[in-house]
């Protein structure tokens, strides 16, 4: 499996994240790869579905309770990325039109994660004091990775 993401100098704190954010980028490699060999678009979102509950509901819920804060609701990287969640939230819950409800969820949450690790999670670490980190750190539960075997359709 590839991933394109350059490594970026993270501080210890928030590499948990960072590696929740790589299962993110693998969940959309695997969407380019299903798309491409002609999966049927509801197995695709059967794992989404599971992806959705047990990793991406929690990651952004714990991104809002540990990271956003430390900037603000009123600063304009905050708002862009809490925009972000309701617009992914939204279209993980979609049911109908999945063609395209898939391909925007691919190139979003994508996006998103991108916009994470290169501008947001900079600031954050930058502007964040050394006791904020520590906190993250003690607070944020890790999402241990552990994959859905049920139907792996990139195979
Ligand atoms: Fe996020
Ligand atoms: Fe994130």
């Amino acid at each position: 499996m590839e991933s394109k993401m350059k490594p970026l100098k993270r501080h210890e704190s928030i590499k948990s994240f960072s590696r929740e954010h790589h299962q993110g980028l693998l969940l959309c490699w695997k969407i380019r790869k299903g798309i491409k060999n002609g999966v049927s678009v509801e197995r695709i979102k059967k794992y989404n579905d599971w992806f959705f509950e047990n990793h991406l509901k929690p990651h952004f819920a714990d991104e809002e309770k540990y990271i956003f804060p430390i900037l603000g609701d009123e600063d304009e990287m905050i708002k862009k990325a809490l925009t972000e969640h309701r617009r992914l939230i939204r279209l993980f819950t979609e049911e109908n039109d999945l063609d395209k409800t898939i391909n925007h969820i691919e190139e979003e949450l994508d996006r998103h994660i991108r916009f994470e690790e290169r501008e947001l999670f900079m600031v954050i670490q930058e502007k964040a004091t050394p006791s904020e980190m520590q906190k993250i750190a003690e607070l944020h539960d890790e999402l241990k990775f552990v994959e859905n075997n049920d139907d792996k359709y990139w195979d």
